[in-house]
């Protein structure tokens, strides 16, 4: 088979390493890719948002199979694109894709269907958004969130109604984000410990990942502001089997049933961003595809070959396609740039990555790199992920480090504390409970 991955980050270099390992694969191509991916695909300067050139291209190279990593050409209707064509993809169509499109329209749905989430309510001015702030009906914090894509930086945590009203200024009156902040959605603060849990779904069956919690914040200690993800660890250790029962039951199906009877059949990955919190899972938000850096530590979890179940989900039948995994865990570690999140610097040679190729359990996905003549260089903000499995998480956690300790590039810096919380639960005395 001859398979095209889109996309150029960390989760997409995890999807080729996996993808290049089926039997049933013979050809990779990715588009635009990373020096990283370039090692293992044919990559071709495309960028994501321009799914007809994307299209024409898989049409050209007569692909098999289309994967699609980032959320954008998702929302564009790279599938629908693509279904028009008669070609094969793994991407949600454009109406599927709207669950992560649009906040409004992913609360309402969830509201129908009795999905477990927090108090909201969607302001269609700058006034009611205004207003909405005097009233604080769950009181302070409250989750300021843009309606459409904002590159992972629409959501904005305020502390009091004058913070809030500079938010509703920047994403409304100024459009920070053009058109995704004509509408916002204020939420409820959850408190809690996240998860990310990711399924593979056909339209009706649904085929559970393995359980990934992700570092959002760009400090340690979970502090500063958000990032798209500085390390994550799988299993999420706050994930009882009940509690994985009870999100499959209460989340994951009626979502799928539910986009099927809106006539929005979900076809691709559900990534479901849930708050653990006393009242049970609550959905934060949903993406429609894999998380980043989720994949990494997936990819690296799983056994089974990877080709079967993308290529159910893209026609539409899973049949009883059960999924193995490493029983050990895995850890990822993001290398950021300097800026990283804001303004990152660019340009920076990274020292130390044949050091460590060919070693066993490590994996250093690429995510902003591109190979000049001089070496790799970075080109974005979140540079590499490196990813270790061990044979248990303390194993994994030290590995990693071992790893990272290995690579340098000008203004690095990364979370030291990757994986603390839940080697820290693992390791508390069991409660009488
Ligand atoms: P989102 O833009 O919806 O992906 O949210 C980004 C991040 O903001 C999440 O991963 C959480 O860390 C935080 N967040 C979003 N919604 C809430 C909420 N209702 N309560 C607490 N934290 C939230
Ligand atoms: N790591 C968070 C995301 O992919 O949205």
């Amino acid at each position: 088979m001859r398979v095209l991955v889109v996309g150029n980050g960390g989760r997409e270099h995890a999807l080729v390493w996996k993808i290049r390992q089926s039997p049933l694969v013979k050809e990779v191509y990715c588009a635009p890719g990373n020096a990283g991916i370039a090692e293992l695909a044919d990559c071709v300067p495309i960028d994501t948002s321009n799914i007809v050139e994307v299209a024409d291209f898989a049409q050209t190279i007569t692909a098999d199979l289309t994967v699609v990593g980032p959320e954008l050409p998702m929302v564009l209707g790279i599938a629908d694109e693509f279904q028009r064509r008669g070609l094969r993809i793994f991407a949600p169509t454009r109406a599927a894709a709207e669950i992560e499109g649009s906040k409004a329209f992913a609360r309402e749905f969830m509201q129908r269907n009795k999905v477990p989430s927090p108090g909201y309510e969607i302001c269609p001015t700058p006034e009611d958004a205004r207003a909405f702030l005097d009233r604080a009906p769950w009181g302070f914090p409250v989750v300021v969130k843009a309606d459409g894509l904002a590159a992972g930086k629409g959501t904005i945590i305020v502390k009091d109604a004058v913070e809030g009203k500079a938010v509703v200024d920047q994403m409304m009156t100024e459009k920070k984000f053009g058109i995704a902040g004509s509408k916002l959605i204020m939420e409820e603060f959850l408190p809690g410990e996240e998860v990310s849990f990711l399924v593979f779904s056909d339209g009706a069956k649904v085929v559970p990942m393995v359980s990934v919690q992700d570092h959002k914040r760009i400090h340690d200690g979970d502090e500063g502001p958000n990032t798209g993800g500085m390390g994550t660890v799988s299993p999420a250790t706050n994930l009882s089997v009940d509690v994985h029962k009870q999100i499959m039951q209460e989340i994951v199906l009626p979502t799928i049933k539910g986009m099927a009877a809106e006539g929005r059949r979900y076809q691709g990955v559900l990534y479901v961003g849930l708050m653990m919190t006393d009242g049970g899972p609550k959905v934060l938000e949903f993406n429609a595809r894999f998380g980043d850096p989720e994949t990494q530590v997936i990819m690296a979890r799983m056994r089974s070959d990877v080709l079967p179940v993308l290529q159910g989900v893209a026609d539409g039948n899973l049949k009883d396609i059960k999924l193995e995994w490493a029983k050990e865990p895995a850890v990822c570690i993001v290398l950021a740039s300097k800026g990283y999140p804001d303004t990152p610097e660019t340009g920076k040679p990274v020292r130390g990555l044949d050091a460590l190729k060919g070693q066993p359990d490590v994996v250093v996905f690429h995510a902003a790199t591109a190979a000049r003549d001089s070496g790799v260089v970075s080109v974005g903000g979140r540079v590499l992920g490196v990813t270790a499995l061990g044979a248990n998480l303390d194993a994994a956690v030290q590995r990693a480090y071992e790893a990272v300790a290995k690579i340098s590039f000008d203004g690095m810096h990364y979370r030291k504390d990757i994986g603390q919380k839940a080697l820290a639960r693992l390791h508390a005395p069991k409660s009488a409970s």
